[in-house]
């Protein structure tokens, strides 16, 4: 029998963190690293990427990239899969991290400018569609992979908005939804034609994560409406989640959503 531990160990293997420069991507990164992988990890800001990467070496050990990386620009896309190879030799395992920006513009769709509900749709989902069609190519060729797709508990559920109304914040807005939904639905069919070929392809879905800069009867509002009584913690929350999806522990798991929300999206 293969020793446990060691199925979760990432020796030799290489992975790109799409918006792996900070926050839930940086944690994904970390976990990945902790176990021997190589990353290279993205942000629009190239000089933010380099210090990630950098403080991600010198942490566990492994080799380390920092790319710049704009999801909505295809060019932008090979140039980032390209250096990754190089510089890595492969991508083994990539997580499709990038995206958010849920609640940093008017929220209500009947208010909302166009242009924002174009961008969270081009950075979550069809940023997604587009880094896995640039990396796939090389995991069809070897037989071999693991994608990780970040999806939210926002596509799962709909939103209790009240809870947003004591602090004043602009809240979720629908085509962040939509686009998480998305992300769970791609997953499922990208599985079904890429397990056949020895990919798994599975979702992450987080539920909020906090407290960052939120407001504290936010923050302390969403921990009430939690089974396990507070928002998801960085630097620890996501870590399991992502090296079991990411290594050969989960190797018979695919087409998945992991919900990692301290329950939040199964209680009435
Ligand atoms: N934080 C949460 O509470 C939460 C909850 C559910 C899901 N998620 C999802 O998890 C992922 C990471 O979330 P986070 O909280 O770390 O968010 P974040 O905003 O800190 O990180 C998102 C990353 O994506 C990058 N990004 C955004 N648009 C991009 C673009 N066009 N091209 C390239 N990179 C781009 C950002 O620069 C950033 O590095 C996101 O997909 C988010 O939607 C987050």
């Amino acid at each position: 029998m293969t020793s446990l531990p060691k199925s979760f160990r990432l020796d030799g293997k290489a992975a790109l963190v799409t918006g792996g420069a900070s926050h839930l991507g940086y944690d994904i990164a970390s976990a990945l690293a902790s176990a021997g992988c190589s990353v290279a990890v993205t942000s629009r800001r190239p000089e933010k990427a380099a210090q990630s990467a950098a403080r991600l070496a010198q942490e566990f050990g492994v080799q380390a990239v920092g790319l710049a990386l704009d999801v909505r620009d295809t060019a932008s896309i090979d140039r980032a899969v390209e250096e990754a190879i190089g510089a890595l030799g492969k991508i083994d395992i990539l997580v499709n991290n990038s995206g958010g920006g849920a609640g940093k513009s008017e929220a209500i769709l009947t208010e909302r400018d166009v242009a924002d509900i174009r961008e969270v749709i081009d950075s979550n989902l069809t940023g997604t569609i587009l880094v896995t069609r640039c990396v796939v190519p090389g995991m069809i060729e070897r037989g071999a992979g693991k994608i990780i797709n970040l999806g939210s508990i926002a596509g799962i559920v709909g939103r209790d908005r009240r809870i947003y109304q004591p602090s004043g914040m602009k809240g979720q807005p629908v085509d962040y939804a939509a686009a998480k939904a998305g992300i769970i639905g791609l997953t499922r069919d990208l599985a079904g034609w890429l397990s056949p070929m020895g990919i798994n392809v599975n979702a992450i879905s987080p539920g909020g994560f906090g407290p960052r800069d939120l407001p504290d009867d936010f923050v302390s509002a969403y921990g009430d409406k939690t089974p396990l009584g507070h928002m998801g913690r960085d630097g620890k929350d996501i870590l399991g989640a992502a090296l079991f999806l990411a290594s050969s522990a989960s190797d018979y798991v695919t087409g998945q959503n992991l919900v990692v929300d301290g329950g939040f999206s199964i209680w009435k």
